[in-house]
């Protein structure tokens, strides 16, 4: 399949206007493998027909389809395993010791591909926090991907997707064999509620956020981008919340509202003003 460079210039664009996602011009490749399959589902011979066929028209599932395929949903179970450490020792501790009056805890994962990441701060808590049972813990996940998000809804992971970071203790304890596959049991399912949500439109109401992960996807927008992701992030932060980013993440330069706190290799940010933890380095 060669792709025209109007093809390319058109799927760049569109992808940058509903998601944010910068394609450079070096990423003709990634379009010709990523749309090649769209093509085959939606019917078409070829990438230009494709365009061809939603040029000029009003939002299709056909221009979704291009956007949602254009997105990376790279994950793992406990990524990185250091933010979860830090999340077991310092975050969650000192989160709930300034909410045991309310015994409510709002976490909100925003770009959480197929489920990975909630899931893994769902058994976190699950295995570290038990006096959390009796308090109201809402785990919100976000994504643009609708296809991302039914996969996660599922909780349903290869053996490959397991391999990658899910200790064999926590897959005996909460997941079954559905085929070669296993699921997640509903229980722990139901602690998280996945929506779709497009962290470059505005945001929906949503309650004051203790806790915000926003990993692995500031990296594919521009300064423009970030900028207003993280200042809508931060409208919802509550004013002692915690925000983590990916690894290659960061709000310095881009957001000055937000200041940054070292536990060991993790990096957390949050609200200037906020009063810190023990432990916390800036
Ligand atoms: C690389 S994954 C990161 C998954 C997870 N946070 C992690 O770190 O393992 C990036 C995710 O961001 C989502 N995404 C990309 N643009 C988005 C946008 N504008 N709004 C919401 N989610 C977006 C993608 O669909 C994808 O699932």
């Amino acid at each position: 399949m060669s792709l025209q460079v109007q093809d390319f210039d058109f799927v760049r664009k569109l992808v940058r206007e509903r998601s944010g996602i910068v394609l450079d011009e070096s990423k003709g490749y990634l379009v010709e493998s990523r749309l090649a399959p769209v093509c085959r589902t939606l019917g078409y011979k070829s990438i230009g027909e494709l365009v061809a066929a939603v040029r000029g028209r009003a939002f299709s599932r056909e221009h979704k389809a291009i956007v949602e395929a254009m997105t990376t949903n790279e994950t793992s179970f406990f990524r990185d395993l250091h933010p979860f450490e830090t999340l077991q020792r310092h975050i969650l501790p000192d989160l709930i010791e300034r909410r045991s009056s309310v015994r409510k805890l709002n976490i909100w994962c925003a770009a959480c591909s197929s489920g990975q990441e909630p899931y893994s701060l769902a058994m976190l808590i699950r295995e570290q926090f038990p006096r959390l049972a009796s308090w109201k813990v809402n785990i919100l996940a976000t994504d643009i991907s609708t296809e991302t998000l039914e996969r996660a809804r599922a909780g349903l992971y290869s053996q490959v997707e397991i391999n990658r970071g899910l200790p064999a203790p926590l897959l005996v304890k909460y997941f079954e064999q559905d085929g070669l596959a296993w699921r997640l049991k509903q229980d722990l399912r139901s602690m998280v509620e996945f929506r779709e949500l497009n962290l470059t439109a505005a945001l929906p109401p949503m309650p004051a956020m203790d806790l915000v992960l926003i990993r692995n996807v500031l990296i594919y927008f521009d300064l423009e981008t970030k900028k207003g992701v993280l200042a809508k992030i931060g409208r919802v932060l509550d004013k002692d919340g915690y925000l983590l980013l990916g690894g290659a993440e960061t709000t310095i330069n881009v957001d000055v509202s937000f200041a940054r706190r070292a536990f060991g290799k993790t990096v957390c940010y949050r609200k200037e003003g906020a009063q810190q933890p023990e432990g916390a380095k800036p």
